[in-house]
């Protein structure tokens, strides 16, 4: 039993807590952090710390919480205060026109105060404060019930779980509310998910939206975390009610009150201020970086709102001007073949040159070979093509086969470097695994420098650009040969970074054999991955040389993970960097794990849930410690199953099978801890 918490335990605990939430706020609401991402992971350590030693001091508002519980086995439906309602549309500035004189006519004035403001294109979300906390989020759903997504919210960051008392006693609220709004991915997030997805051989998504709505609507919420969300709040309720007699206080309470609100919302008098707001906004929203499919318009005044009321589906007193879809028709000249930065092999088709929205485009992406057979395009065929927000259009169907039409194969060889191409049958990619590819090498090099990886501090996008367009680095083993002047030479570096970046990169090289396994950027080969082949094959070398049925033995690799090593190391230039990162001196060999006993041999285990006294990690550690094997999924060979708060549906499987299950409190006497 954890002893009563002494009080200065306890605000030590709440002053920690209020200084994460601060630079939470400063970092993913403001984009203005104070402090280094490892000065916050300190702070968060020593929290998760203090909270495990001290677990009656958990509260569910904590920053340590937001990623949190097992996957859960459904959504509960849950009923809307007020209902969710869309809104009307308007795809002209005649219909806007149009609006405003009926808005005109239904209020009586001659002129009205609008607001204009993006119309975020993402997933509208609910969310209900209890005294200042985050008790619940909900997706829109029909509109009058939606999805209680409550634990996949929490993970997003600029989402408060807890506002606080001072701001809303400024605000003159109440600490029981409902705020509305967007969740949201940026471009960049977009972009990066994208490649990560391509990289583990993972489905790739069409827009951020998509990914966006999909990351919310999944049961598991490590997965919600991992995919960088954003959250602009735009709607203030208290009790299905607006308690503010404009729109504008709303939005300026919101910022008060830490929500990302969006800062571009124009006060408008009168319609023609409003269509000036929508052609301005035409020009400058693809520089946004997030995508926006339109203007919202609403009367400021919540008299004039409560006076028009509502139609059946939407407000009479707000409406959507949606930009035009920009669609072209044109003809396929070629499909060429681009490899992106993790080496997976896009065809791009070549265009007959057309005016699109104002911008001429003449490619188009393909995506894969499966969207290929999908649309049924070919060489010659003339199509319909769309420019929403991205800067690469895409093709939506082919609207009249070409006379000569030719189909599309695949190349054998990287256009590139000229090696062999690889596909595993029945996946949509292909993909040039030479790790030193022309096409990857910036996006290898940043990997391999990753945090989770080597964790070369410094080692960013604009060094890692100007390095590699310079010439000075070709892979990841050419980072041990820099020189000090050549660093120093570029921009953004002095004297004293340089030095600073050189010692990081020598530093790496005693970084384990785990992490090296990772940062090489061998397909579906996560840092788990990295972590379990290193407890099996002590060296790179040895790995390298590993046959796919030895790979295959390996905990939680599976047939598809063993193809994918066999395949990196059959591809000579990655044998070739092996062996200069080695005499370069990166050449670590495993670690060896603390060995305690010998009492779990032959034993398998599954946690599931999350345990009170310990993270699964280091429980998962205790029973290696003890000779035990762990795994990710209960099968017949599964000896017990950990089960936690939350379990997930292992729990069940635990139960089907008849596996034996233990609570934490079992498991401890299984290893002697009580
Ligand atoms: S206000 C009663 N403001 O667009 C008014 N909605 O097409 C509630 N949306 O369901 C909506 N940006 O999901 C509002 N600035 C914004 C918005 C916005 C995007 C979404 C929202 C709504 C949908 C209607």
């Amino acid at each position: 039993m954890a002893k009563a918490a002494p009080a200065n335990r306890k605000k030590e605990i709440e002053e920690l807590r209020e200084r994460l939430r601060y630079h939470e706020y400063r970092y993913y609401v403001l984009d203005e952090p104070e402090i280094s991402d490892a000065a916050y992971d300190r702070m968060m350590a020593r929290l998760k710390e203090l909270e495990a030693a001290h677990p009656e001091l958990r509260t569910p508002d904590s920053p340590t919480v937001r990623v949190g519980g097992a996957p859960r086995e459904g959504f509960q439906t849950v009923r809307h205060a007020r209902p969710v309602l869309s809104l009307d549309n308007a795809f002209s500035y005649d219909a806007l026109r149009e609006w405003d004189r009926r808005v005109r006519e239904g209020s009586g004035k001659e002129k009205i105060e609008y607001i204009a403001e993006h119309k975020f294109d993402g997933l509208s979300i609910s969310l209900q404060y209890e005294d200042g906390q985050l008790v619940r989020g909900v997706t829109r759903g029909d509109g009058t019930t939606g999805e209680d997504v409550t634990p996949n919210v929490k993970t997003i960051r600029s989402i408060p779980l807890r506002v606080d008392a001072p701001a809303l006693k400024k605000a003159k609220l109440q600490a029981d509310f409902e705020v509305r709004g967007e969740v949201m991915m940026t471009r960049k997030a977009f972009e990066a998910l994208n490649r990560q997805q391509e990289r583990i051989g993972g489905k790739i998504f069409v827009n951020p939206r998509n990914s966006a709505a999909g990351a919310v609507r999944v049961l598991d919420p490590t997965i919600t975390a991992s995919r960088k969300l954003d959250f602009f709040a735009y709607y203030f309720l208290v009790d299905g009610n607006v308690p503010f007699a404009k729109h504008s206080e709303a939005l300026e309470a919101l910022k008060q009150l830490r929500f990302r609100a969006s800062d571009d919302w124009k006060l408008c008098n009168g319609i023609q201020e409003v269509i000036a707001y929508c052609e301005n906004w035409d020009d400058k929203r693809e520089k946004l970086p997030y995508e926006i499919d339109g203007v919202v318009i609403k009367v400021n005044a919540t008299s004039i709102q409560n006076e028009l009321g509502y139609t059946a589906k939407a407000p009479r007193w707000a409406i959507a001007f949606k930009y035009p879809a920009r669609r072209e028709t044109t003809v396929v000249k070629d499909i060429l073949v681009n490899v992106g930065r993790t080496g997976a092999l896009t065809p791009v088709a070549v265009l007959e040159p057309v005016q699109v929205g104002g911008v001429t485009v003449s490619r188009s992406t393909l995506h894969n070979m499966d969207e290929i057979e999908r649309l049924g395009v070919q060489i010659g065929d003339t199509v319909l093509i769309e420019r929403a927000g991205e800067v690469i259009p895409h093709v939506l169907k082919v609207v009249k086969p070409g006379k000569d039409r030719k189909p599309f194969h695949m190349p054998k060889n990287c256009p590139e470097c000229g090696s062999a191409i690889h596909h595993v049958e029945g996946e949509v990619a292909y993909r040039c695994v030479n790790a030193a590819c022309p096409a990857k090498r910036k996006e290898s090099i940043l990997h391999y420098a990753g945090r989770h990886a080597m964790d070369i501090d410094g080692l960013g996008e604009k060094i890692v650009d100007q390095l590699v367009d310079k010439g000075l680095l070709k892979d990841v083993a050419g980072l041990y040969a820099l020189k000090k002047e050549q660093v120093a030479a570029l921009e953004h570096m002095a004297e004293k970074s340089a030095q600073n970046l050189l010692e990081e990169i020598a530093a790496s090289k005693k970084n384990s054999l785990a992490r090296l396994n990772y940062a090489l950027g061998i397909q579906l080969v996560g840092e788990r991955t990295g972590q379990l082949l290193a407890e099996q094959f002590s060296s790179l070398e040895e790995l390298a040389a590993a046959k796919q049925e030895e790979l295959e033995q390996v905990p939680e690799v599976g047939p598809k993970v063993a193809a994918s090593i066999a395949e990196f190391f059959s591809e000579p230039a990655n044998r070739q960097l092996i062996k200069k990162l080695a005499k370069a001196g990166v050449h670590p060999t495993a670690e060896k794990r603390e060995v305690k006993s010998d009492k779990l041999a032959g034993k398998t285990f599954v946690f599931t849930g999350t345990l009170a006294n310990r993270t699964r990690e280091e429980a998962g550690a205790m029973v290696q410690q003890h000779g035990g094997k762990l795994s990710g999924s209960v099968s017949n060979k599964t000896n017990y199953v950990v089960v936690g708060t939350d379990p997930g549906s292992k729990y069940d499987k635990a139960k089907e099978l008849g596996v034996t299950i233990l609570n934490e409190s079992e498991f401890e006497k299984l290893l002697d801890l009580k």
